[in-house]
């Protein structure tokens, strides 16, 4: 059995979960709940992740894996490979450019929830915070002037799990608003069985 320390908001850790469900091998994994902070480690993670960051594997070699790309790309490669992971040529080069760039958009929103929860309001930085909700913004907006029809792939699971990280913690960026590709792209995709049961609730 695999263990995947995770936490269940985090869109990263639901990358894994959403590939793993896709590629069949979620039975092969043992879910490990942490509940983290920055400012609080988790020791227990961080003996085998040094990051003290998840997602974190632990493989049935008992050897650690992170993050989310690489854990994601494991799984692939333990299914076969070239499910979620085109092989090569240009879909690899695009699926892996939309992973980054919805990557980006999630950690962008997780720096603003972390300044906007955690942070001690002495200490809030409005201009940092700008601007990582400019890198959100522009992030969105690039997504909505590409064409994002395809397969299932890394890419579209890491836009999918961006997404809903934002919708899940900033509703109110209203995201979908003058963005009607984007938001026509995912109403296709939220039913999809690996993503409705992973959504945070
Ligand atoms: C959150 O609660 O928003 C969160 C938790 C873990 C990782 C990332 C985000």
């Amino acid at each position: 059995m695999m263990k995947l320390y995770l936490n269940p908001a985090s869109p990263f850790a639901r990358k894994v979960r959403i590939s793993a469900l896709e590629l069949a091998l979620a039975e092969r994994i043992e879910l490990i709940e942490v509940s983290l902070s920055p400012v609080q480690p988790h020791h227990g993670l961080r003996s085998h992740n040094p990051l003290g960051k998840i997602p974190a594997l632990l493989t049935e070699a008992n050897e650690a894996l992170y993050d989310s790309p690489v854990i994601c790309e494991y799984l692939d490669a333990l299914a076969g490979g070239d499910r979620l992971w085109p092989a090569a040529g240009a879909a690899r080069w695009r699926a892996l450019r939309r992973q980054a760039l919805a990557d980006g958009l999630a950690e962008a929103a997780i720096l603003m929830r972390y300044e906007l929860v955690i942070r001690p309001e002495a200490l809030r930085w409005s201009e940092w915070l700008d601007d990582q909700r400019l890198k959100v913004r522009t992030a969105l907006d690039a997504l909505e002037a590409e064409p994002l029809d395809g397969p299932f792939d890394i890419g579209a699971i890491s836009i999918v799990c961006a997404l809903e990280y934002l919708e899940f913690r900033f509703p109110e960026e209203r995201w979908r608003e003058g963005r009607p590709q984007l938001a026509a792209w995912h109403e296709r995709l939220r039913r999809r069985p690996s993503v409705a049961s992973t959504r945070p609730a």
